[in-house]
Formats: C-alpha cells, structure tokens, sequence
C-alpha cells in the first residue's frame, strides 16, 4: 500500500485544536465525509482495487516459489520461463493497479478538499462581525487553505490505506497457513508482541503529536503577529527581544518534534529486530524440517518474503498515526468552522427594502461588545436628507453606533428603524445595498484601482468609474499610478493617506448610495489634502442622508445636526453654535481640538 509522508506542518496549525473528547472521531469523518459523497465513486474505485493490487502483490512470493520448486528444482526450463513471465506480469499488475488507485483516491480527495473550501469561505461570508473580533486572522487563514487538506489526508493516507493494510495482513495469514501451517505459526507467534507494542508506541506517539501541535501552533501565530506588524517591531526596535522568543518557541517545537521522531526511530528499529528474530526462527525451524525433507526451498524463501511483507504495515505505523493525528485535528477545526452559526438572524420571509421616505430612528438602543457598554440607551432621528455629526473622546460608541446602523452587530436592547420598519425585519442584503459605509481606516484590495472602485461589479460601468474618480479629484492621482488598470498593492500600500481617503469617497460614490456613513479619518493631514477631502466630501454628500462621524471642524460645522457621544451616551444634541454657546461637552471637545472658544 502506498505510504503517505506526514502532510505540511501548515496544516497542523491553529491553536484551538485540542478540545478533548469534544468530537469523536468517528462523528468527524461522518461530518466530512458529506463532501466526499458527491466524489464516492472515485473512492469506490480506489476501495474496488484494493483486493486487485493486494492479490497481486501477495501471488509474487507464491510465483517465485513456483519458478524455484517447479522450474529450477526440476531442471524445467519451460516451466521456469512460464514462471518468470507471470510474475513479470504479476509486477506489471500490481503497479498499474496502484497507479489507478491512487489516481481515483488523489482525484476524489483533491475534489472534495476543494469542495469544502468552497464551503468554509461561503460560511465565513455569512458570519457576523462578532465572530471575526474573536477570532485571529492566521487562524481563519489556515482553515480556509491547509486545514481543508485534512480531509485528503485523512481519506488517503487514513481510510484507505487502512483498509488496504488489513486486508494484506489477513491474506498473508491465510496463505501463511495454507502453505506450511507449522511454519506459520512459528512466524505468527510474534503477533502478540507486535500488536502490544503498537499499542505501546501509539500512546507515547499521540501525546507528542499533540504537544508538537500546540507548540508549532504558538509559534505560527507569533510569526504572524510579527510579520504583520514589522513596522511596529522595527521602529521600537523590539527584533532582539523578538528573536528571542521567536527562538524559545521555535526550541519548544524542535523539542517536541524531535521527541515524536525519536519514538518512531524506536518503533522502527524494534520491528526490525523483531523481524529480524522471526527469520532466523523461521531459518533454524525450517532448516530442521528441510532436512527430514518436510519443506522444500522455494516454501523458505515464499515464507521470508511474506514475513518481510508482514512487518511493513508495522514499521510505517507511525508515519500513517501523525498523518491520521494531524488530519483529526484539522477536521475538528474546519467542523467547527461549518458549524459556528454566528450569524445575524433573519426573517423567513423578510418584508421588502424600500427606498428612504422620511427617516432613519434608533430607538433607545444598547449594545455592548463584552461586559462594558459601548452604547447606552441613544435615541434619535436622522430625516431623509439631513446631514447629522457625530462627535466624542476615542472610545464614546461613535464607530459602534455607524456599525450597528449596517447591521455588522444588533443591538442588545432597542431597536433601530427605517421608516418605521425595524432594519432586522429587512433582509441582509436589502438593508446593506442601501448605504455606502467608508471606514475609518480605508480598506483597499489588492487588484487594479478600477475594481477597487467597483469592486468588482462587472454592471458597473467604466463611464461611472470614471466620472466618480473625477468628482472625488482623485484622477490625477491615478493617472500617475498608471490608470485605471494600475495595480493596487496589498492593504494599499502605493497610496498615500489622502489618497487612499479620496478612493474610498470615489468608491461610495460609485455605489451611489441613498444613504451615506461616513467615519472620518482621524489622521491628521496638510491643509491642501484637507481641503480636497473637504470639497470631495460636499460632492459625496450632495443630496444625500448622512452620518458622519466627524473629527474635522470643518466637516462638522456643515452638519444639520451634532450628536455628542460620552461613554456609550447620548449627551448633546444640537447645531454646532447652538451647542457651543452651551459651553457643555461640546464646547470642550471643540476647545481640545480645535483651539475654538
Ligand atoms: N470589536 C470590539 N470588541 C470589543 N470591544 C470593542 C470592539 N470595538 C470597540 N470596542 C469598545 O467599544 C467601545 C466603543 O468603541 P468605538 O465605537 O470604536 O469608539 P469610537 O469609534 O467612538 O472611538 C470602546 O470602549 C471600545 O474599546
Ligand atoms: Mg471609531
């Protein structure tokens, strides 16, 4: 049977794995074997030639008995060249069936695994932004790419090779016995031992594996960390300190997986004593019998070919035992990926989007991430048309509120309507195509800058791409990258600031959207790009419902109205001189940050 090398180490990461007893295994695979069935012919095939590649394996020992027996022992050449030819076939056989095999069994596992990848990122898609605040971005990764493998793995190098294995084993018994049941029994004695000290081995093995999984997890979630935030580590000149820790992790994996490879150094070399032990029984038993002329030669050298064959399953035990450990494990995560049901509820029958008539209300809404709140008890309006700030310390629920508006989280209390209908009694997707949402921190994609504009939407004309990068004053800039086919690096990296701020205003107006939300940038940038991003805005914003959560006075100044957050509440409300005139919060916040009496 074909051996499968342990897989990736990539595919042993993530640090969640070891949730004991949480999932059989057995339940597991009947979990995944779901995206195997569509392919359950392939591996049908693969199962069909395992007696095909068994029995011809098996007979090659019994042809070469023959050849020596009947043609070299009787001096028949015929006979010997009758023999030579079918083992010669026998050979042949045995490898075209273990290719079709392992055709069938590749072909069905590389078609499921992509078939469950597929799936786990349709999942990740549907999921609620609760999900991703909990859990880190390397570890969704790794369930997306390596851990899908796990079920390749676990097919081919588990399942099936299993099968396979036993199925020789049992055939070698019997024709052990068939050909010289004394004989057999002699080789078979050493059954127990070796079936004790698998047992033995496998322990030991199983809490290395997992030991080796928890640590090469730590240390791939550092890495990530750290290549992610370079900048950070290099600029606070953190690499020493980082290297060092790098390092113990990186020890505590060789460690550990030094350990699991010495007990399969140990596995091996014990089996092969034992076999080495059973063939000079076997030589010195049957030495005996061959004398009293009992047993003839070719029957030796059968027996110590299929004693040889005996111990192959044995010795590749531990290589199979890590392929099978770490394939479990990476199942566990990605069921429990395709079983995380984090998203926001929706109505069976949703009622219909209508567009915008007279407002938008949150309704005495609370919502808290954890065990703080991040909003209290807010009420407004915003009415169709009208342009509202809103305004507070870092940390006041201002971001919060924007995403509860989008229905990233819903509320814990209260509710939020639009015209009077509760936004979570529309469907998702309705309720979303309604805004454009610009984010505080401008998420470009990698791609060229038009799609970065559309996103992608192929019914987006080039015209409107076009006209909505002029509009925003951006041209310019992009006709310096190259165009509109130009490419964008990853998280934008070829754009400055007021740059990256002005395409995501180009890509809202693209969107053209009834309703805009806005969360302004907080960095600070020169007057000339300000003034761009100012005059860009009241373009975006024209004609248009807005929420702006503004930090620039002059964005603030224009607003019809200013809701001042403070820990969670609503606490002033009010036009900007109205407000400062109150000398309340408002007025301090303005005093802080724009030097304004
Ligand atoms: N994803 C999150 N998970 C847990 N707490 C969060 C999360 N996002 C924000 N918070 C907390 O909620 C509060 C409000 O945050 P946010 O709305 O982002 O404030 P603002 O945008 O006004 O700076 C803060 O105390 C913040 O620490
Ligand atoms: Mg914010």
């Amino acid at each position: 049977m074909s051996v499968h090398r342990p897989s990736t180490p990539a595919s042993l990461q993530g640090s969640d794995e070891d949730r004991p007893g949480k999932l059989l295994d057995r339940e597991l695979a009947a979990r995944l074997l779901r995206f195997v069935r569509p392919h359950a012919h392939l591996l049908l095939a693969a199962l069909l030639l395992l007696p095909a590649v068994g029995t011809l394996d098996l007979l090659q020992p019994m042809l070469i008995k023959l050849a020596i027996d009947e043609g070299m022992g009787r001096r028949d050449l015929a006979q010997l060249d009758r023999y030579v030819l079918l083992l010669l076939l026998c050979m042949l056989g045995a490898h075209v069936a273990g290719f079709l095999q392992s055709y069938a069994l590749q072909l069905c596992g590389q078609r499921a695994t992509h078939d469950l990848r597929n799936a786990a990122f349709r999942h990740l898609l549907g999921l609620g932004s609760a999900y991703f605040d909990r859990q880190p971005v390397g570890r969704l990764l790794t369930r997306v790419t390596s851990d899908a493998d796990a079920l390749n793995e676990m097919f081919a190098a588990g399942l099936v090779s299993l099968v396979g294995d036993v199925l020789t084993l049992l055939g070698l018994v019997v024709i052990l016995l068939c050909l010289d049941w004394k004989l057999a029994l002699v080789c078979l004695a050493s059954a127990p031992v070796l079936a004790l000290s698998a047992e033995l081995f496998r322990r030991m093995l199983r809490a290395t594996f997992r030991q080796s999984r928890r640590q090469l997890a730590a240390m791939s979630s550092f890495l990530h960390e750290h290549v992610q935030g370079m900048p950070v580590v290099q600029a606070y000149q953190q690499e020493e300190r980082a290297r060092q820790r790098f390092g113990e992790l990186n020890e505590a994996y060789r460690r550990s997986t030094f350990r699991a490879a010495a007990y399969d150094a140990c596995l091996f070399a014990w089996v092969e004593a034992l076999s080495t032990y059973v063939v000079a029984a076997l030589l010195w038993f049957a030495a005996g019998r061959m004398a009293a002329g009992a047993l003839t030669f070719g029957v030796l050298v059968a027996f110590y070919k299929y004693v040889d064959r005996f111990f192959v399953p044995l010795r590749d035990l531990s290589t199979k035992y890590a392929v099978m450990q770490s394939a479990l494990a990476a199942a566990e995560r990605m069921v429990g990926l395709l079983e995380t049901q984090e998203r926001l509820p929706e109505l069976a029958h949703p009622l219909p989007a209508a567009p915008l008539r007279e407002r938008i209300s949150f309704i005495d809404v609370s919502f808290s991430y954890g065990q703080r709140p991040a909003l209290v008890h807010v009420s407004f309006d915003v009415h169709k048309g009208q342009r509202v700030a809103v305004v507070g310390h870092t940390g006041s629920g201002k971001t919060t509120l924007a995403r509860l508006l989008l229905r990233q989280y819903d509320p814990v209390a209260g509710r939020i309507e639009i015209d009077g209908v509760d936004i979570r009694h529309v469907s998702l997707r309705d309720h979303r195509s309604r805004f454009a949402f610009v984010t505080q921190d401008v998420q470009l994609l990698r791609g060229t800058i038009a799609d970065n504009l559309s996103l992608g939407d192929p019914a987006l004309p080039r015209s409107r791409i076009v006209a909505a990068a002029r509009a925003m004053q951006v041209e310019e800039a992009i006709l310096r990258k190259g165009g509109y086919d130009a490419p964008v690096l990853e998280r934008g990296a070829n754009f400055s600031l007021g740059e990256r701020q002005l395409l995501s205003f180009a890509r809202a107006l693209c969107r053209d959207p009834e309703i805009l939300v806005l969360d302004e940038a907080t960095a600070s940038v020169d007057s000339q790009t300000e003034a761009q991003l100012q005059a860009a805005l009241e373009v975006l914003l024209a004609g248009r419902t807005a929420i702006i959560i503004a930090h620039r006075l002059s964005t603030i100044r224009r607003c019809d109205e200013i809701l001042v957050l403070h820990k969670g509440r609503l606490v002033e409300r009010g036009r900007h001189e109205v407000l400062l005139a109150r000398g309340g919060l408002y007025a301090k916040l303005c005093q802080l940050h724009f030097g304004e009496r």
